[in-house]
């Protein structure tokens, strides 16, 4: 969303300009299925790509252990999509009573590094910098955000990172043009910094779920309503997630989403 950010999102292509140095000696191939793009005679490279494909597809095995847990089947809305996949989903029939979304708790050092190994995968695929992880992870200073995990069958399959704002980073974004309604500022309480779900996964619901359950547990003993929860700079299938939990149409006829910058 904003012109600050999305350069330094540019600028995070690390992988791709490693191939470019070598690609007259190694041919680049790219995997149909996570469709990443790597040397195919680099053992690092199949090494990295054969962690991502794994994540990509199957999600980060998650300890029953971590995380503060919280039952799908016990919160409201979009829940109960996860809980009935769509007719047309190979899973329709299995139960999704057990799966829960944890929030990761800080100081508890084997699932913070987990939730940062699957942060590497998001930002990867997201293109997005790296190093925004403090809030949530952090043990020092005020709390700003948490992470959640979404757990089925002890995979992690899908993750969200969610920060408090402050208001002066509120702002609306046109939905059809990415273009940041000036001079108003609106005053939302929660962001997604990042949301991703596990490629085999998507459709279900499991992001409207994450959200929901993110909007509950963020902030203690206060459930922030979908209307005070902005977006960072979504991508494509982002801005339709957006447009669809928390789109408002102004009367242009506009689709205005909530974000920050
Ligand atoms: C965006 C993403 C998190 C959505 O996850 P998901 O679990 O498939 O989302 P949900 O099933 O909860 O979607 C809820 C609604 O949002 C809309 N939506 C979400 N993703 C969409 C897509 N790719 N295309 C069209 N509509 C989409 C739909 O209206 C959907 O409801 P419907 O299926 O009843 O029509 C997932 O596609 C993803 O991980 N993408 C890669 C990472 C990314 O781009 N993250 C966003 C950063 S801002
Ligand atoms: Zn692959």
């Amino acid at each position: 969303m904003s012109g600050r950010k999305e350069k330094s999102y540019r600028s995070k292509k690390l992988v791709q300009s490693r191939l470019k140095l070598d690609c007259d000696r190694s041919p680049i191939v790219k995997c149909e299925k996570c469709e990443m793009s790597y040397m195919s005679a680099s053992m690092d490279d199949i090494a990295l790509h054969s962690k991502y494909h794994g994540m990509m597809l199957k999600g980060r095995h998650w300890s029953s252990k971590w995380g503060e847990r919280h039952h799908v089947d016990q919160e409201e809305s979009s829940v109960r999509r996860a809980i009935t996949p769509p007719m047309s989903s190979p899973i329709r029939g299995q139960t999704r009573k057990l799966d829960v979304v944890v929030k990761v708790r800080r100081g508890h050092t084997s699932e913070v590094n987990a939730m940062l190994e699957i942060m590497g995968v998001v930002n990867r695929e997201l293109n997005a910098p790296h190093d925004e992880n403090e809030f949530w992870s952090s043990e020092h200073g005020e709390t700003r955000g948490n992470a959640f995990v979404y757990v089925r069958n002890e995979r992690a399959i899908g993750a969200i990172t969610m920060e408090v704002l402050k208001p002066e980073r509120c702002r609306w974004m046109v939905y059809e043009s990415r273009a940041i309604v000036e001079p108003v500022q609106p005053v939302f309480k929660i962001g997604v910094s990042r949301i991703w779900v596990c490629k085999s996964y998507r459709g279900e619901g499991i992001a409207s779920t994450m959200i929901d359950i993110a909007r509950r547990h963020t902030i203690p003993g206060i459930n922030i309503p979908k209307n005070l929860v902005a977006w960072s700079q979504p991508t494509n299938s982002g801005g339709k997630l957006a447009r669809k939990y928390n789109g408002a149409k102004h009367k242009s006829g506009n689709i205005l989403i909530p974000c920050y910058l």
